[in-house]
């Protein structure tokens, strides 16, 4: 199917959100629905991942951060995270050529360490042919969540003011950012969650501090770039205000 250009979505190209995350939810409902098991819904979500990139980077987002696997979903039964390591691997092997295509640059946020072999290998083969790609960032959150981010970058810092390299009074703002994954990337302005849970589930809460939030009630798997540019519209209408008074315009950022 032809997309469409970003003159055809009535969307401003001046306040197209730099980040966009999205918490990819509702796989497995999908797949009960349709009574079928839950790795279908992986699958088809995967399929999903696919059109929801390619959108992103054809309306100009420069970084989207999908939150794939949480430090959570280790506890899940143990072949459904085979089932989602085996489809992870498929896709960053499948797409490599794609995002090289299309100046895709693939990066990871979570402890890649715990990944299995394999798919640690595949990862740093994409990671390396895609480091200067600089159309769209694609940061997959891999066995990824905010405490453990945060617990990881505080041990980080005083390992540093152990060593003298630091002093707590060099602890900033900026010094925490710069000790996440996330680091030199911009907050999201905007996090996407589907399939109508109210929850941030251990995702960017550093970084969400001003995010702008919606929730859909649409399955992952149904998700769609239509659905996409609706919420795009919906944010360029909201007046983000960083907790100072009201703005006349929403190109505040
Ligand atoms: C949540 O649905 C989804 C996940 C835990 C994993 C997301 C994985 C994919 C979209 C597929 C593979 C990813 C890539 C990047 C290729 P859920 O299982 O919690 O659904 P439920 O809440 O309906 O049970």
């Amino acid at each position: 199917m032809k997309s469409n250009s970003i003159k055809d979505v009535t969307l401003n190209p001046e306040t197209i959100p730099s980040h966009v995350a999205i918490i990819m939810d509702g796989n497995g409902r999908w797949a009960k629905k349709r009574l079928m098991n839950r790795v279908k819904g992986h699958e088809q979500g995967s399929k999903t991942v696919r059109t929801i990139v390619t959108a992103c980077r054809e309306l100009g987002i420069g970084t989207v951060t999908l939150y794939a696997f949480s430090t959570e979903n280790w506890a899940r039964p143990k072949h459904e995270v085979k089932a989602l390591m085996m489809l992870l691997k498929k896709f960053i092997v499948s797409e490599k050529e794609t995002l090289l295509k299309h100046n895709i640059q693939l990066n990871i946020i979570g402890q890649v360490y715990k990944l299995p072999e394999d798919v640690k290998k595949e990862i740093d083969i994409t990671m390396e042919a895609t480091r200067n790609n600089d159309k769209l960032l694609l940061n997959l959150a891999l066995s990824y969540g905010s405490r453990e981010e945060i617990t990881t970058a505080v041990k980080k810092i005083a390992k540093k003011i152990e060593l003298k390299e630091l002093a707590p009074k060099d602890i900033t703002q900026d010094l925490i950012s710069n000790h996440l994954y996330t680091k030199s990337m911009p907050d999201p302005d905007l996090i996407i969650r589907t399939s109508g849970e109210y929850r941030l589930s251990n995702f960017l809460m550093w970084q969400a501090a001003y995010s702008e939030i919606y929730i859909s009630d649409t399955l992952w798997p149904d998700f769609s770039k239509e659905e996409l540019i609706d919420i795009l519209k919906n944010y360029q209408e909201r007046d983000r205000r960083f907790g100072k008074v009201a703005c006349s315009t929403s190109s505040d950022g």
